[in-house]
């Protein structure tokens, strides 16, 4: 792009290191040089864009370039019938002109002065369209391009007239006479009046006020109302009255329309009249009425089976008590009613029920009862007759027959009876209610055999003891035994007895005739209960009795042993045994060192040997064996005696 004008190329040139090393932003610059023709306008001239140049023109009422000069014109000068129109006066100003109406004329825009460009005109004023112009209570009537006001009737001027020529001052037509009459504050004026000389006004006092004085004001000679006198002062009702037995719960004042509001005192009620007054115009307080009477309940309720306790008075908050009669227990809420505001007593649920002093009877844990006492009195001690009448399952007749008394006062007794098992009870309680009517329940009680007998103790190996189940002294009880008795080591043994045991003794002892080394089995039964024990014993092994031993002592020959048998109690477990030692040994011997010792084994230290052995069932009668015979006994050897030594000889049982 080239730039336009001489002016700047030279700031260009010399820009040119600058420019060049920005030549991309060249074309920018050039435009910004561009001179702002707005920014060059006239002060009374205005920018335009016309054809998308801009353009200063001159403002309106303004001549010239628009740049360098814009020159007031004179639009009154303008045209041959001049700017404003007919019937009108311009006045140039600086910039503008003004037109205004002449004489008989107004503009059309009802304004004093107007610039024609919007149309306005000015036009003849007809008569009345313009009363305004005269004020009020006139008239304006237009004579030929120009117009006079003329007062209506009954008005005139200050100065007499009845006509005039509106010029801007005020002057109004006033009534003839005095005219309206003065104001008075919160008063009114009463009928019709005359503003003629002479008359009068009468004034009143509006609602709520009053005034003892000045009620008329008279019109003067001169047109002037007498000031008017009358003062009205609002009424007051003063203190609100008291009203008997109510008292005033708020008062809004003491002025007309103020209103007071009563409450009836404690204890009474509004019995009728009004709760509120109002004061009235006559500053009195209306509606005083209120009628307020103690609260009466009257008679209370009657509740069935009750008494009541009551101090006759029949007042706000009194009570009545109410209470069960004998035989009857309180099951309600409260106990007492109190008289209310609403003038009745209040209503509340007492109930009396029937006593019950064997309710929800029951057995628990076999041999206990518990029941429920209702009666309604707290901590009152009651004595209950126990008559127990106790059968044996076994028994026809009750054989059991205790009476006993418990003294409680518990509501929820629970009793426990010390009752024998195996046996059927007839618990009869008795019991006196609190109208001394004897009261009584009876309740049926199983026990179970849970143990005949306990307590079994085994005494002295042979012996057993135990305690009986059952308390009565006079009552026997039968046991069966049956004993059976086996050893370990004697397959064939077998030992057993049956018998009965009949007792009344609390603590019985039985002891069996049993054989030593037995495991023995007893049972023991009660027939009648159906109920049995095993109780199993042993016996220890006693020493077997011994034999009648006789030694014949023989010299050179063999001696001889003969044995009578004596009683077998131990079985094949005894055994006896010969022992054969040289005599000068005899003060060491000990029996156990021998037991096993065969002649075969005899060593030099222990000389002495078994020389025989037999089981004790095996003894015969008379039985006799040789020393020395060189038979075996058992697995010993009879050895031979040595000629000339002595022996000593032992016989030995061994179990
Ligand atoms: C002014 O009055 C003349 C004569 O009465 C009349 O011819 C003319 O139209 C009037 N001009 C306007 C603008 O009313
Ligand atoms: C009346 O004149 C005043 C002052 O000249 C002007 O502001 C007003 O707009 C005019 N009223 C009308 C209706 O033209
Ligand atoms: C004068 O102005 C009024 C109101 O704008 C218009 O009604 C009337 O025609 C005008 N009179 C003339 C003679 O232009
Ligand atoms: C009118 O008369 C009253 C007394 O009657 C007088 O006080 C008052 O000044 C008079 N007013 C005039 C305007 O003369
Ligand atoms: C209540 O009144 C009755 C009779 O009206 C009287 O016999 C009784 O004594 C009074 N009871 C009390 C508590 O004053
Ligand atoms: C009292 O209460 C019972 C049961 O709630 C009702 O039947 C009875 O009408 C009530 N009586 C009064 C006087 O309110
Ligand atoms: C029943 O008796 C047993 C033992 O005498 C006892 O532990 C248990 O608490 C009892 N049960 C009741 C409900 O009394
Ligand atoms: C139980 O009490 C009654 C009185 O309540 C008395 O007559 C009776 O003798 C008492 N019986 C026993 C066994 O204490
Ligand atoms: C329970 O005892 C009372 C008073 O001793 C008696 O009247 C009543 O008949 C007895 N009841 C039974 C079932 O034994
Ligand atoms: C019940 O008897 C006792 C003495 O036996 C007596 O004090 C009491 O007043 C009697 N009660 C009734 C309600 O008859
Ligand atoms: C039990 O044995 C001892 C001694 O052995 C004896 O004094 C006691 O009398 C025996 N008891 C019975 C009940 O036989
Ligand atoms: C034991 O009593 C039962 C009956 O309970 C009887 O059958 C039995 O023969 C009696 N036994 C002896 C040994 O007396």
């Amino acid at each position: 792009m080239i730039p336009e004008g001489g002016w700047a190329l030279g700031p260009l040139l010399l820009l040119l290191p600058a420019l060049l090393q920005c030549a991309g932003r060249r074309r920018a610059i050039v435009n910004r040089s561009v001179p702002d023709v707005c920014a060059t306008c006239h002060t009374h001239a205005t920018c335009h864009q016309i054809e998308g140049k801009s353009v200063c023109i001159c403002n309106y009422g303004f001549v010239g370039n628009g740049r360098t000069h814009c020159q007031d014109k004179d639009e009154c000068q303008i045209g041959a019938n001049k700017i404003c129109g007919n019937h009108t006066l311009c006045h140039n100003t600086h910039g503008s002109f003004y037109c205004v109406c002449l004489d008989g004329y107004r503009a059309s825009n009802n304004n004093k002065t107007f610039i024609p460009n919007d149309g306005t005109n000015c036009t003849d004023i007809d008569e009345c369209e313009e009363s305004g112009l005269c004020g009020q209570n006139a008239r304006c009537v237009n004579t030929e391009g120009s117009y006079k006001c003329y007062c209506n009737d009954g008005y005139k001027l200050e100065n007499g007239e009845h006509s005039f020529h509106p010029d801007g001052n005020i002057v109004s037509c006033k009534e003839i006479g005095c005219g309206s009459p003065p104001e008075v504050k919160h008063g009114y004026i009463v009928g019709n009046y005359s503003l003629l000389a002479g008359s009068a006004v009468h004034y009143e006092c509006e609602e709520g006020f009053y005034s003892n004085e000045g009620k008329f004001s008279y019109c003067t000679a001169n047109e002037t109302w007498e000031p008017a006198t009358l003062s009205c002062k609002g009424v007051d009702c003063g203190v609100p009255p008291s009203v008997l037995n109510a008292h005033p719960a708020s008062v809004s004042g003491t002025t007309y329309g103020s209103e007071v509001t009563y409450n009836c005192v404690h204890g009474y009620f509004i019995a009728s009249g009004n709760q509120s007054a109002v004061c009235n115009a006559r500053g009195q307080w209306d509606g005083t009425d209120l009628v307020c009477k103690e609260i009466d309940c009257g008679k209370p309720l009657l509740i069935p089976h009750t008494e009541m306790i009551w101090d006759n008075s029949t007042t706000l908050w009194s009570r009545v008590y109410y209470q069960c009669k004998e035989g009857y227990y309180f099951n309600g809420d409260r106990n007492f009613s109190e008289c209310t505001m609403d003038q009745s007593w209040e209503n509340i649920t007492y109930i009396c029920k029937e006593e019950e002093l064997f309710s929800n009877l029951s057995i628990f844990n076999e041999t206990c009862v518990k029941w429920q006492r209702k009666t309604g009195r707290l901590g009152m001690r009651v004595t209950y007759t126990f008559h127990i009448l106790g059968q044996r399952w076994d028994e026809k007749t009750f054989s059991e027959d205790a009476i006993f008394n418990i003294t409680t006062s518990e509501d929820n007794p629970k009793v426990c009876l010390d009752l024998n098992s195996g046996s059927n009870y007839v618990v009869n309680i008795t019991t006196i209610s609190s109208t001394n009517i004897t009261v009584s329940v009876t309740v049926a009680v199983q026990t179970k055999v849970k143990e005949a007998f306990n307590n079994v103790l085994i005494f002295n190996d042979t012996c057993l003891k135990w305690r009986r189940n059952f308390r009565g002294t006079g009552v026997e009880d039968r046991y069966s035994f049956h004993v059976q008795g086996h050893r370990w080591y004697q397959k064939e043994f077998f030992h057993e007895m049956t018998f009965n045991l009949t007792t009344h003794k609390q603590a019985p002892e039985v002891c069996f005739d049993l054989q030593p080394g037995t495991n023995y089995s007893i049972n023991i039964s009660m027939v009648a209960l159906n109920f049995s024990l095993l109780v199993t014993m042993t016996t220890q092994i006693t020493d077997p009795p011994f034999p009648d031993v006789e030694f014949v002592s023989v010299k050179g020959s063999a001696p001889l042993l003969r044995l009578r048998k004596a009683e077998d109690r131990n079985g094949p477990i005894s055994l006896y045994q010969v022992i054969v030692l040289p005599l000068g040994l005899q003060s060491t011997f000990i029996c156990d060192s021998f037991a096993a010792a065969t002649f075969f084994s005899n060593t030099a230290d222990a000389k002495g040997y078994v020389a025989a052995e037999f089981r004790a069932m095996d003894v015969a009668d008379n039985m006799s064996i040789a020393l020395g015979d060189r038979h075996y006994y058992g697995k010993f050897y009879n050895a031979p005696l040595n000629l000339g030594e002595e022996y000593c000889v032992f016989f030995e049982s061994n179990k």
